[in-house]
């Protein structure tokens, strides 16, 4: 371990910076072994400061080496100067001057994939949150927005594509017979928000005209063999660009906006000025290598880095505390574009089960955190599920408060009121209320508190007055770190069917309708529904209006009534998850109380009911059969057996299987439509039921069930089809699964995003030497340590594998420990992020939490990263 430990920063020490840069010229010498940067920055001190005095302290990186340093042309001499730490220090400036800095880089030694880097044959960059600092001494803080001219000089032969943002403004030669280019961006922005890319990359181009009749040039960029793969992101931006015109009012900018793919990158894509840069695997898509879910997400995140460029570039956070003001926005964006484009339910429930699983894991686990944030050690760690998923349901809980219409005139002056500025959430939530008259201030809590509420509802019917009684309570769980917590306002949206399924109307506080948001913001309240005859059925939290775990004592036929009648597809949806829970925990009971399980189920009611209902959408039916996750189960279960969750979603499949194993053969046959392949909606739902119905259909063990996986395996025109049918095939011990697990590899060793699919699937295969298989997947010459794709195809596979990293002998957690070890130096963003299955250890059954913990302190006792170090010693705590 370090003798010092790193240090917490804290919100409530926020200064505005004692400086401000008003103009900064970068120029870029490129070459294989030493890059040259030369940063001309024009500074003045801040007047909102107040300080005269205060020394320039620059942020840098130990991997930054400082070769000349002047101020206004004056060569800096040594004893006016220090590096410390990382920054540099100068002790006496001017109120305005310009500091001129050479740095020596070294980007083809940078495996942290932060500031300047290489992938494959290019130059890249990363720079949020913190990388530009390792690219020059900057006032790296995105407070601090500057102008930038941008001058990149490399050989062009090898380096013909040289991009930054904003517009390119000339291009020559040097001297020395290097090319030069000039890039100038006229909006200020922060460092975060730069981007430099050279390298020999073919492009697509395209226009766009926006609302105002102005035409910009789009061009996509990749490496040459990946050219096919852009269309359909293509597309995606064009859709993009317009919907946030029409359900915004928000135009483009610029007069050109470019993407550039990259295989090594640490996130999905990183919205900078004028130039997205793209994890490849977010961006290609082809219908032979691409699965519809990877459609799906290309077209999110194309969107969601467009939609940053209102909301986070041209209004954006004041400090890194605040990254949910431009991610939960931005999230919920591009949530409600993916709904305009495909179905709503769908996404909701795609959406909330996520949420569900993963974020409210995190929450309640050592790493949860407020969607603003009070303090971090290293903020690449605070790039959660909190900060975008919860932080999205925030500002959807502000558009069912207000109504649709208020929202978008907050919107507007929110973007109106803070363009070109640098603002925090609660100027975000202030420009909601200032327009709409909507009181925010209770609800701004939900800004501060972490952790997620429980709300409990129970009820009573009066038939002499037609009342009906709901009472809720609220309780947010108190945490070491958060000993106190108090109420939140909780939009709760609510229906009433009666027995029969019909929806009923109400009146609740002088209002009558057949649904009512109720405004929970005390710690119990009562709300009076009246003119009803008899007893209803409450739909409850409909469309999951607030992010709360919600409890109400259903019966099961009540969950029925709901599964097949409520108006509210989610809640349909979110009823047949509730019968599957209750079932399969009474399941998992039995496992581990080592009887042997047994089970007189009512889902099969539920599903041949759905399954005879010919006006639903197919993906909806499929959504509706699937059954809740081993992750699901997980973060419900306390403490978790792994083996157990297995062993009773396997029972309860093969239970359903075999009681609808007519039913789902003819599924299977009536949505496997040929044709060629379109990602539309439609398509995709026929192609999400017909392979869920397989699922189901191969766990009755028939030899038709699989040969029909066998033969969609061989003959399916798309990736969708034939990896449905591969993954089917390696979980249903198909016997011909291991010939056509390496089959598919040698149909697709040429593509590397098809590679990691495979990698993923390998991986995850429960058996008995789970370990060895995975290590011998990592000597294989398809993997590749460097690559962060790669990375996670086998760890996050692993992950999924119960009897290779939840082997109760504690052999997978010590793989994992040493994995991260040995990332811990080479990529800490990556190696942080691999931390986090060991971080529920505390939830974990008796013999596996030891096993984990065990191996937390291990890594701790290592010489670590400060990524690394906050998230395994919070965990440890
Ligand atoms: N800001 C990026 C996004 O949400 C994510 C990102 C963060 C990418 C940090 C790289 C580094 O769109
Ligand atoms: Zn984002």
């Amino acid at each position: 371990m370090k003798e010092s430990q790193p240090s917490t920063i804290y919100l409530k020490d926020y200064k505005v910076p004692p400086f401000l840069i008003d103009k900064t010229e970068l120029t870029f010498d490129l070459d294989e072994t030493t890059t040259v940067v030369t940063s001309r920055l024009h500074m003045r001190r801040n007047p909102a400061s107040g300080k005269s005095t205060e020394p320039l302290v620059l942020d840098g990186g130990e991997d930054v080496k400082l070769i000349g340093l002047a101020m206004d042309d004056y060569a800096l001499p040594p004893e006016e100067y220090r590096i410390s730490e990382g920054k540099l220090i100068i002790t006496a400036t001017a109120d305005e001057f310009v500091l001129t800095c050479e740095t020596l880089i070294e980007p083809q030694n940078n495996t942290r994939l932060e500031g300047l880097y290489r992938s494959s044959s290019m130059f890249c960059t990363q720079c949020e949150a913190e990388g530009f600092r390792h690219i020059t001494y900057y006032l790296d803080r995105p407070d601090v927005m500057s102008v930038f001219t941008t001058t990149i000089i490399a050989d062009e032969a090898r380096y013909p594509v040289m991009l930054s943002n904003g517009n390119q403004v000339e291009k020559g030669k040097t001297e020395e017979g290097k090319t030069f280019v000039v890039w100038h961006d006229p909006f200020p922005k922060p460092a975060y928000l730069f981007a430099l890319v050279a390298g020999d990359l073919a492009v697509k181009n395209d226009s766009f005209v926006t609302q105002s009749e102005r035409e910009v040039t789009l061009q996509i960029f990749t490496e040459p063999h990946n050219l096919d793969k852009v269309d359909y992101a293509m597309e995606a931006l064009k859709r993009s660009m317009r919907w946030d015109e029409e359900a915004y009012g928000r135009e483009y900018d610029l007069d050109i906006f470019m993407i550039v793919a990259v295989d090594d990158f640490n996130m999905g894509a990183m919205e900078n000025k004028g130039l997205n840069i793209f994890n490849s695997s977010c961006l290609l898509a082809s219908p032979e290598t691409t699965t519809d879910d990877s459609y799906l997400r290309v077209e999110a995140i194309v969107a969601h880095e467009y939609f940053h460029n209102w909301s986070g570039n041209r209004v954006t956070c004041r400090d890194w505390f605040q990254l949910s003001l431009k991610e939960g926005f931005t999230v919920f964006r591009d949530q409600t574009f993916s709904a305009d484009m495909h179905s709503e339910i769908v996404k909701r429930v795609e959406d909330v089960s996520f949420l569900r699983t993963a974020q409210f894991a995190e929450d309640a686990g050592p790493m949860s955190h407020p969607v603003r944030p009070a303090s971090f050690i290293e903020i690449s760690n605070f790039y959660t599920l909190t900060i975008y998923e919860k932080g999205a349901e925030i500002v959807r809980m502000v558009h069912t408060l207000l109504g649709a219409e208020k929202f978008r005139a907050g919107s507007d002056l929110y973007f109106d009121r803070h363009d070109g500025q640098a603002v925090t959430c609660d100027d975000f939530i202030t420009a909601m209320q200032d327009s709409s008259g909507v009181d925010l201030t209770l609800f701004k809590r939900w800004y501060s508190q972490a952790g997620t509420p429980v709300v409990t509802a129970t009820d009573e019917f009066d038939s002499a007055s037609g009342t009906y009684r709901l009472t809720m309570k609220q309780q947010t769980p108190a945490t070491k770190n958060q000993p106190t917590t108090l109420p939140l306002h909780i939009p709760v949206r609510v229906g009433l069917l009666d027995t029969s399924g019909k929806v009923l109307t109400s009146a609740l506080s002088g209002s009558t309708s057949e649904e009512h948001v109720l405004h929970l913001n005390s710690s119990e309240q009562t709300f009076e529904f009246t003119g009803l005859t008899s007893k209803p059925v409450p739909s409850l939290l409909r469309g999951f209006s607030a992010p709360v775990k919600l409890h109400y004592d259903y019966s099961t036929s009540d969950l029925l009534l709901l599964m097949s009648s409520d108006t509210d597809g989610f809640n349909r949806w979110s009823a047949a998850q509730q019968i599957a829970v209750n079932e399969l925990t009474m399941l998992i009971n039995q496992s581990i109380a080592g009887e042997s399980l047994s089970l007189e189920s009512q889902l099969v009611k539920g599903f041949k009911a759905l399954l005879s209902d010919e006006s639903l959408d197919p993906a909806m039916v499929a959504l509706i059969l699937t059954l809740p996750s081993q992750a699901y189960l997980s973060e419900l279960a306390n403490p978790i057996h792994p083996a157990a969750i297995k062993e009773a979603r396997q029972y309860l499949k093969t239970l359903l299987a075999n009681a609808l194993s007519g039913e789902f053969e003819l599924l299977y046959n009536k949505h496997n439509i040929q044709g060629e392949y379109q990602a539309t909606a439609e398509d995709i739902a026929h192609r999400s039921l017909k392979n869920t119905a397989l699922s189901y259909w191969v766990e009755t063990n028939s030899d038709q069930a699989h040969q029909a996986t066998f033969e969609q395996f061989r003959t399916a025109n798309n990736m969708t089809d034939q990896f449905s049918a591969l993954s089917i095939a390696v979980h249903s011990n198909n016997a011909k699964a291991t010939d056509m697990l390496a089959a598919f590899y040698e149909q697709w060793k040429a593509e590397p995003l098809v590679v990691n699919k495979w990698l993923m699937l390998s991986a995850s295969q429960d058996s008995s030497d789970a370990v060895a298989s995975v290590k011998a997947l990592m000597e294989h010459t398809a993997f590749d340590l460097k690559n962060p794709n790669k990375v996670r195809s086998v760890l996050g596979g692993f992950g999924q594998s119960i009897s290779g990293f939840h082997n109760e002998d504690g052999s997978g957690y010590h793989f994992l420990a040493d994995q991260i070890i040995l990332l811990n130096s080479r990529n800490p963003q990556i190696a942080s992020r691999l931390c986090t299955p060991l971080t529920r250890w505390k939830k974990m059954e008796a013999k596996r939490s030891e096993k984990m913990k065990a191996e937390l302190e291990r890594i701790l006792a290592q010489d670590l990263s400060k990524d690394v170090y906050e998230v395994v010693s919070k965990s440890l705590a």
